[in-house]
Formats: C-alpha cells, structure tokens, sequence
C-alpha cells in the first residue's frame, strides 16, 4: 500500500493515458497508475542512476512493464515524446519551476499534477503566467506534515488569482477544508514562535488571522 500522498497524486491522472512522472525515484506512482487508472503507458524519469534503478527494480515484476521507458535525464534534456500529464512531486518548488522553464515546448497541452516541497506560492505564480490554471487542489496531512497536490491545466483564457490565493492555493481558500484550517492554525503556531519576525512573517500571520477568524 502506497502512502496517501501519493495516492492522492495518483488520482490526479484520469483522463490522462501517457503520464511522465519526472523526479520518479521509487516509481511507485506510475505503479500506482496503471493498477488504478488504466494508463497505457509511463516515462520513468530521474536525473540519478540510483533512483531510476529501484524503479526499474520496482516496476518489473509487473506485466506493464514493457510500456514503462526509463528515461536518465536532467529535467526534461532527455524527454522527446509526448504525454498527456507530467507529474512533478515531492521535489522544491523551485527545482520544479526550473524543469518546467527549461521544458516548456516538450509540455504541449499536458496536465501538470505538482506537489512541491516548498515554495508552492512561486510555483503558482511561475504557472498562471505560463497560461495554467488550477483545475484541482488535495492537502493531505501524513507524517506530521501537509503536502498540497495541484492539478494544472492549460487555458486559453487568462484566469487571475489574487496573492491570498496564489499563497494559500485558490481552492484550497474557497473550500476552507478542516485539514485545510489545521494547516493555517500550524502554521500560524511556528510564525508566532519567530523570535524576530520579519514583515513578511508579520504579513502572513495577519492573513491566516483573518482566514481563522
Ligand atoms: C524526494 S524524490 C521524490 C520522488 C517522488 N516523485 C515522490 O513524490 O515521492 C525526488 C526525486 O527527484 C529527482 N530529481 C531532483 N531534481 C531533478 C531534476 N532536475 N531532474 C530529474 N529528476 C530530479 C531526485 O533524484 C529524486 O529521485
């Protein structure tokens, strides 16, 4: 059993047939796709031969393994086919943005399914000026920590978020989840133990006020 975080990613697929799950490591998600989602086939991409190994090792066993291609590659360098998703979890958010501006011809109408690590504002911003907007949002909490998984899709017409959206993810706010306001009341613990907070810091504890209250 694969953990829920990636699980909720998994489930962020459908209708998608040709996923690439960049940053694949153990490969369970794609593992996770063709049981769950009948996909027809997977790029298993890394930039480290070890990781891109236990997946290889990891899928094997399995009878689709022969529509899995491992593929070594820095970001997108290496990708020349096509897909109709590209998974991006559980890397920085920077880091993702990078594979992201130096692959964006390689993305085509592709759904993006984003789980950064960090900086999950800038990831937002990066992709509504690409022309994305966010189709689908999931927190789960596992482990002691939340993870937000995004689905992107491309638009032809331009959608505006406003900051508290972009920072707090646009459905996510609308929605006001229970698992969604234990995060704020989390957050707003560690912001109020910052010895010298700076506004930025000051800045954000007064927006999840606002949103608790
Ligand atoms: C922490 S693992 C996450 C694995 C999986 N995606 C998940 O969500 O559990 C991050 C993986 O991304 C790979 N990675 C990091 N930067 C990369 C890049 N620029 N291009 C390709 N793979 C990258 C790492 O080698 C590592 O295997």
């Amino acid at each position: 059993m694969i953990s829920n975080r990636l699980q909720a990613i998994a489930a962020f697929i459908p209708p998608a047939k040709r996923i690439v799950d960049v940053g694949c490591d153990h490969g369970y998600i794609i593992i996770e796709a063709f049981q769950k989602y009948q996909i027809e086939s997977a790029v298993a991409l890394d930039n480290k031969a070890g990781p891109l190994s236990k997946a290889f090792n990891n899928i094997r066993g399995y009878g689709f393994f022969d529509r899995v291609n491992f593929v070594l590659s820095e970001g997108l360098e290496q990708f020349y086919a096509q897909a109709d998703a590209f998974i991006l979890s559980g890397m920085g958010g920077l880091n993702i943005i990078n594979i992201i501006n130096n692959g964006l011809d390689k993305l085509g109408q592709a759904r993006l399914i984003i789980q950064a690590n960090r900086h999950a504002f800038e990831v937002r911003t990066y992709l509504t000026n690409q022309g994305y907007y966010l189709v689908n949002e999931e927190l789960i909490f596992e482990g002691g920590k939340y993870y937000e998984i995004e689905l992107f899709e491309k638009t032809e017409e331009p959608v505006f978020y406003h900051e508290d959206e972009l920072y707090f993810g646009p459905l996510l706010l609308a929605r006001k989840s229970e698992i969604f306001m234990n995060k704020l009341r989390h957050d707003l613990r560690i912001l109020k133990a910052i010895s010298h907070p700076m506004p930025k810091h000051l800045k954000t504890i007064k927006r999840i006020e606002e949103i608790l209250c």
